[in-house]
């Protein structure tokens, strides 16, 4: 099949067979013209809008222990920490002066944070930014608690499903950790209306072509509005430490792949992608993302949040990363919104 063809056929059909779409994950030939048309399709729907979406990373406590993660319970050398009601309030209310209308609340599985602490929360920030979306990422509940966070104010949920195969799943996740549970909550949490995000690591650790292709057809099923990748990013403390970064191309490979099979989808260029290179983000936005996510967290726990090495952007003031992120936007031929940010589907 000809190079114009396989994009043709991708874009047109929104669609690829299992054996054309592992093909095309594993060559560079076709980067140049699977940018193009992803660009192409990222412009009809979204323009040069890019979203932003302010991060507070409000608790490293974890009761889990995923093998790649620099947060895991296991790993003794972390300094826990976790934000008080008023400071994840005074997050805000900066990142509101900065033009943010989303918050993404991110945290580790944090039994302090119990179903009524996590509802007080967002109901907090919902009474003050009543016209803010209001995100959260908090790992695995039951459908009872997803709901209520919901009634409290909640309107959307971020919840990669990391790897859609069962036996990769539990080679990089220690049980009780399934991947039957990590989909079940997905499908609950969009059965009760929020908006929905899901991904994976790219190159994360055993991971073949075909489980690649698994998670796409995943995403088909689950039709996300938001779809994270990011590169696999190594940690020293972790059980990881001698397997080797995610490739920076392969993950603007399967952005580009993304736009073309999720036209509408929200995708961010993630952190991880800005710390595999320091274009990592401008790429990525050329590549089909059209989200971003900076930090709103106070300066004080930044580096504490150590998901993998060498994270970008630990040293830096809320109003910084905006104004950082605003040039690298428009350096990428697209420009930063100031808007709620909804999906268009
Ligand atoms: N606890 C919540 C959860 O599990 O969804 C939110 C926090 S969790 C740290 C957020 C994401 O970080 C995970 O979904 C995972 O994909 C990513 N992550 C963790 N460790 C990573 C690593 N070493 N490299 C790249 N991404 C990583
Ligand atoms: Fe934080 Fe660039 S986004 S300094």
């Amino acid at each position: 099949v000809s190079m114009s063809e396989l994009i043709a056929t991708l874009e047109q059909q929104r669609d690829l067979p299992n054996d054309l779409l592992c093909s095309l994950l594993e060559t560079d030939r076709y980067d140049a013209a699977l940018f193009q048309a992803a660009d192409r399709v990222r412009r009809q729907r979204y323009g040069t809008d890019v979203f932003v979406r302010g991060l507070i990373e409000f608790t490293n406590y974890c009761r889990n222990d995923c093998y790649y993660c620099g947060i895991r319970r296991s790993n003794a050398h972390v300094q826990r920490y976790r934000l008080t009601p008023e400071e994840i309030l005074a997050c805000c209310t900066e990142g509101y002066a900065l033009g943010f209308r989303t918050f993404v609340l991110q945290g580790g599985e944090d039994a302090f944070f119990t179903e009524q602490r996590v509802c007080e929360m967002v109901s907090a920030i919902r009474e003050r930014f009543p016209d803010c979306a209001i995100t959260l990422s908090v790992g695995e509940w039951e459908k009872s608690s997803y709901r209520a966070f919901f009634r409290a104010g909640a309107n959307r949920y971020l919840l990669r499903h990391e790897t859609a195969d069962a036996a990769h799943y539990r080679r990089l996740h220690p049980q009780p950790l399934s991947s039957e549970n990590r989909k079940r909550c997905l499908f609950d949490l969009k059965d009760i209306g929020y908006q929905v995000g899901s991904g994976f690591m790219v190159g994360s650790p055993y991971q073949t072509t075909e489980n690649l292709c698994a998670d796409l057809r995943f995403l088909q099923e689950l039709e996300p509005d938001m779809i994270g990748i990011g590169p696999y990013l190594t940690h020293k403390d972790t059980p990881f430490r001698e397997q080797p970064n995610g490739s920076l191309a392969q993950t603007l490979r399967l952005i580009g792949i993304l736009r073309l099979l999720f036209p509408y989808a929200l995708i961010p260029a993630t952190t991880a992608l800005g710390t595999i290179h320091p274009q990592g983000r401008e790429m990525g936005l050329r590549a089909g993302a059209n989200v971003v996510m900076p930090n709103l967290s106070p300066v004080s726990v930044r580096k504490l949040y150590t998901l993998y090495e060498d994270k970008i952007c630990t040293g830096e003031e809320s109003a910084q990363c905006r104004s950082c992120l605003e040039r690298r936007v428009a350096s990428a031929g697209y420009a930063i919104v100031t808007d709620i940010g909804d999906v268009r589907r």
